[in-house]
């Protein structure tokens, strides 16, 4: 399926076709990733995020994997979110205990945005102000002015 052929706000008839765009959505979160201020041999708030997001997508079809550092470890707790012909994002500044619902509701507006870009609109605060980058899928090229 192409990720074109969902409409944004898809209606219940298209609830499948959203479905079958989550399980080609993967949310990579950092596991190594820690605060400047967090001892350096404590547990990682980087894991704790990984497991919170992985239990919040549970039934969703979210693939949640763990990875050791995105490169944005001045900027953690890191995430990055790619989905089948769409733009990968990349996310820092989260916090283990409160934004795994984000990352899943970014998953999902990824999933079900035709044009490959996730939608401003309705996008978690934190998905906002936490944007690090996005880069675009492998064919993208940009329209001559
Ligand atoms: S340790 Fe998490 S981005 Fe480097």
């Amino acid at each position: 399926m192409n990720l074109t052929d969902i409409a944004p706000g898809a209606c219940p008839a298209d609830e499948e076709a959203e479905n079958e765009a989550l399980t080609s959505t993967a949310i990579y979160v950092c596991i190594t990733c820690r605060r400047a201020s967090d001892p350096e041999d404590g547990p990682r708030p980087g894991l704790a995020l990984a497991r919170a997001t992985a239990r919040a997508a549970e039934g969703t079809g979210v693939a949640v994997r763990q990875i050791r550092c995105l490169a944005n470890c001045s900027r953690a707790l890191s995430a990055a979110m790619r989905c089948d012909g769409a733009w990968t994002y990349i996310f820092g500044g989260l916090e283990a205990d409160t934004d795994a619902a984000a990352l899943i509701e970014g998953a999902r507006l990824l999933a079900r945005a035709s044009d490959g870009l996730m939608p401003w609109r309705g996008r978690p605060e934190v998905l906002k102000r936490g944007l690090i980058a996005r880069v675009p899928p492998l064919d993208f090229e940009e329209e001559s002015e």
